[in-house]
């Protein structure tokens, strides 16, 4: 953490990489928490004391009263669950109100959105990307065809504003002859989340943040998603719509690149994606099974099975070079702890070919790999980088060799206290 500066916590594979766990280890050290992109896609699971929270659109960073948190113009916002989060946190203790700041330019997930994303998908059959359906795709659509409605927008002949953009959304809907469903008890409770969103300052956080820097004021980047679900830099179209990289931050706060200090790539010490695309590192057999079961890889927001394998070095390298991963951070750790030998994959193989940088299209490949030891002793328990076992520190030397980036932390157990630096 420097003063002025923003360090950002990226998830650099596939989302679920433990940002949620970070980041709020991390806030302690900073003024400000902030979301730049994504919305309720994300599911972001916090443990401390006994208790567990998931967020979606809230910031990590709610549960230490010192840092601001913010909601940041790059985000998309559904109304009805921004209110139910926010009520499930006030339930628990938390005030909200004068912590939590929200863009006037973050965009809003009509309930039409989710409908749309649904059709989409239905429409794509066998190619649908598995959308967590909370309305993403259709909400950053509108953003770039210049018809979206933003948080400013609730605070000016609203009404009208949603008319038109709902009889817009509609029309499409009648186009793909999607037309059997009833929204109207979840308009009424989305309504409701546009009045009770009016309680929270809706501002022009860029600004906020700026001057905030200005000060002296430290920020921290709360990422969302991936990089491999970046809408430019993941594997489209089996992507997110957002920019999940570190570019998005620039965009997604209203921060200058030189503004940028820490990047801090956090992955998995194996593999697990959600929802539809290549994943060459994919086992289908027990191993796979036993990854999923230990590291209980189901999705926080939809359940889904998360989809499970061995460490993919080919998509952490594209990774670390597209966002300048400065720090790694490793979490579970201790999903490993019973195998006997671990895999690493280091290139793709299709053919006769084999590669190690990210392949245009990463369909078709199969991964290719080295073996080493397992540490078969439970690590949870640990809290001092000296009582790692041998096996377990010549996996993190050989995973900084061949990614030339330290890894910073190490994460032992889902609990905030078990996270070891280094
Ligand atoms: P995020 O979306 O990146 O914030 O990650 P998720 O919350 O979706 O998924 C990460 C899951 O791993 C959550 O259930 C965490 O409680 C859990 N978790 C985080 N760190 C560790 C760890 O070091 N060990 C284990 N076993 N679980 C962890
Ligand atoms: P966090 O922040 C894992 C995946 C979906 C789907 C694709 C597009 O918790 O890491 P979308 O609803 O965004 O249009 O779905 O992206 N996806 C995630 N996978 N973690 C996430 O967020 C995700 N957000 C979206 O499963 O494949
Ligand atoms: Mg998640």
């Amino acid at each position: 953490m420097e003063k002025g500066k923003v360090d950002a916590l990226l998830g650099i594979v596939f989302g679920d990489e433990g940002k949620g766990k970070v980041v709020d280890f991390f806030t302690p050290r900073y003024d400000v928490v902030a979301r730049f992109a994504g919305g309720p896609n994300a599911g972001h699971t916090i443990i401390f004391g006994g208790k567990k929270f998931v967020l979606r659109s809230i910031p990590s960073g709610i549960f230490n009263d010192g840092a601001l948190n913010v909601i940041g113009n790059g985000c998309v916002i559904a109304p009805d669950l921004f209110m139910q989060e926010a009520q499930e946190l006030e339930a628990a203790g938390y005030t909200l109100t004068d912590r939590l700041h929200i863009s006037r330019r973050a965009h809003l997930i009509l309930p039409t959105h989710r409908l749309l994303d649904r059709a989409y998908e239905a429409a794509k059959g066998k190619d649908k990307v598995g959308t967590t359906g909370k309305g993403i795709g259709p909400t950053y659509s509108d953003k770039a065809t210049r018809v979206g409605l933003r948080v400013g927008d609730i605070l000016e002949n609203f009404p009208e504003k949603y008319a038109r953009l709902k009889a817009r959304h509609e029309q499409i809907l009648r186009d793909l002859g999607f037309t059997d469903y009833d929204i109207a008890g979840e308009e009424a409770r989305w309504m409701q989340g546009v009045e009770y969103m009016k309680q929270f300052p809706l501002t022009d956080t860029e600004v906020e943040i700026n001057r905030l820097l200005a000060e002296g004021k430290s920020v921290l980047a709360e990422g969302a998603q991936g990089s491999l679900l970046d809408i430019d830099h993941g594997t489209y179209p089996f992507v997110s719509s957002s920019s999940t990289t570190v570019g998005g931050v620039c965009t997604g706060l209203g921060v200058a690149p030189q503004r940028i200090g820490h990047v801090y790539g956090i992955f998995k010490a194996y593999s697990t994606r959600v929802g539809s695309g290549p994943f060459p590192v994919e086992l289908f057999d027990e191993t796979g099974d036993r990854l999923r079961d230990i590291g209980h890889e189901y999705g926080a927001v939809t359940g889904r099975n998360r989809r499970c394998g061995w460490i993919d070095l080919v998509a952490l390298k594209y990774a670390i070079m597209i966002n300048g991963v400065t720090d790694l951070v490793m979490m579970k750790s201790d999903v490993l702890d019973t195998f006997a030998s671990i895999r690493v994959c280091t290139a793709y193989r299709k053919g006769g070919e084999v590669t190690d940088t990210m392949p245009y299209d990463t369909e078709g490949w199969e991964a290719v790999y080295e073996e080493l030891p397992g540490w078969q002793t439970p690590l949870t328990a640990l809290r001092d980088e000296a009582d790692f076992p041998a096996p377990f520190r010549a996996y993190i030397d050989y995973l900084e060799r061949e990614l030339q980036t330290p890894i910073k932390i190490v994460s032992v157990s889902p609990d905030r206290e078990a996270t070891i630096l280094r």
